[in-house]
């Protein structure tokens, strides 16, 4: 069975779906694994490190020609075009519910995995890419407003003088909030954090943050482990009680998402006016637009004398590791799809496994 690597083509990304650590595994179970030339090296991987591993250097051509293609970003439809039809796409498609690829993919023939389908069980969360990535969004998002907070994170005490340490908030506590608040901590700051679903509130003390205790009225928690959108009036009592702890704060990092809906607005443009000048917030839900209603996405301005950051590809900030995580997720999931024949690996039924099963589109028959 053959694998294919491509190069990611879309502007900004740096990131591979495996590395040569992987690529070697893969190997030793008996697959055949294509990688365009050049694709790791953004990443850290030179082609001679995919070469060792046993990985054949291709073209383009060559590394969608693949019986399993192997994706980080959602193909467009000259991807498409070049795959093989009839093999098996893994990857994000980026999207909720339809949308244009999907169908063009299916025309082709072409099976799905989604990865943004991965079930939230902990028999997942070796395989799950929203969870790794989320994780390094959370820890870069402290490193880029650390860089652009003209002042300390730490107390510090000095023969010239003292700071005091920042007040840093942290909005919505999941993967990518938990690991900001971590984050935050190592650096020496005072972090508090809040987010709708009660059982968080164990997981931020545990961290060495305060949690922000807000009555709703009404609870957040919605099914596996997301949270359900709030009511209008739970909502605009969220805004109001939050306003005065956020208008305290020197670095506020947001994360709050309810998949496939529009981000709720946490961070008013009062709060923004109320904060301190040289203040940043960074606002990780950017792309779905924004817990702050003057986040740009893709781009940091300043507004009312701070700094808000819109990046939307943070994992393409760290790119070595967020890779060498994707790749790792991905290893974990071919692992449970697959089992050893006599002439290598064969493909189960997907249909059979929760896992693949929930993630699986393909063409009704
Ligand atoms: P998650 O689902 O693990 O966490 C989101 C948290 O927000 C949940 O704990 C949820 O209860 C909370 N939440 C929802 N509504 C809320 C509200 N009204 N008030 C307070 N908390 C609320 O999601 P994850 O994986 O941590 O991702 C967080 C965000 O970061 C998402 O918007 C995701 O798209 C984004 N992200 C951004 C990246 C970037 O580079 N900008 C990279 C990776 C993720």
């Amino acid at each position: 069975m053959k694998i294919g690597i491509p190069l990611e083509t879309r502007p900004g990304e740096t990131r591979v779906a495996s590395t040569p650590d992987v690529v070697k595994k893969l190997v030793g179970q008996g697959f055949e694994v294509v990688i365009e030339a050049g694709a790791g090296v953004r990443a850290g991987y030179p082609d001679a490190d995919y070469e060792a591993a046993g990985a054949r250097l291709s073209d383009r051509a060559g590394a969608y020609d693949v019986d399993l293609l192997l994706k980080v970003r959602r193909p467009d439809e000259a991807d498409v075009e070049a795959m093989r039809a009839g093999g098996l796409y893994i990857g994000l498609l980026e999207s909720c519910g339809e949308d244009a690829i999907l169908p063009s993919l299916l025309a082709k023939g072409m099976r799905v995995l989604a990865l943004e389908r991965m079930p939230r069980t902990s028999r997942a969360q070796s395989m799950d890419v929203l969870s790794s990535q989320s994780n390094i969004a959370g820890y870069r998002a402290v490193i880029e407003a650390a860089a652009r907070y003209g002042r300390f994170l730490p107390m510090m005490m000095t023969s010239a003088g003292s700071a005091k340490p920042a007040r840093v908030v942290v909005l919505g506590a999941g993967v990518a909030g938990l690991q900001a608040i971590a984050t935050a901590r190592r650096l020496g700051a005072d972090v508090y954090a809040y987010d709708v679903r009660p059982e968080t509130r164990e997981q931020i003390l545990s961290l060495g943050a305060k949690p922000i205790d807000l009555d709703l009225g009404e609870s957040g928690a919605g099914e596996g482990g997301y949270a359900k959108e709030l009511s209008d009036e739970a909502k605009a009592r969220q805004q109001a009680a939050l306003a005065d702890e956020l208008a305290k704060a020197h670095v506020i990092v947001t994360t709050a998402l309810i998949p496939c809906r529009r981000a709720p607005v946490l961070v008013t443009e009062d709060v923004v006016q109320r904060m301190r000048h040289g203040s940043v917030i960074v606002d990780l839900a950017a792309a779905s637009g924004g817990n702050c209603p003057l986040t740009v996405a893709d781009e940091i301005v300043e507004r009312h004398g701070v700094t808000l950051v819109g990046l939307t590809n943070f994992p393409a900030l760290v790119p070595a590791d967020a890779s060498a995580f994707y790749a790792r997720n991905l290893f974990n999931l071919i692992e449970i799809m697959v089992e050893r024949g006599e002439s290598g690996p064969q493909l189960k039924d997907l249909s059979a496994d929760d896992i693949t099963a929930a993630m699986l589109i393909q063409a009704a028959s």
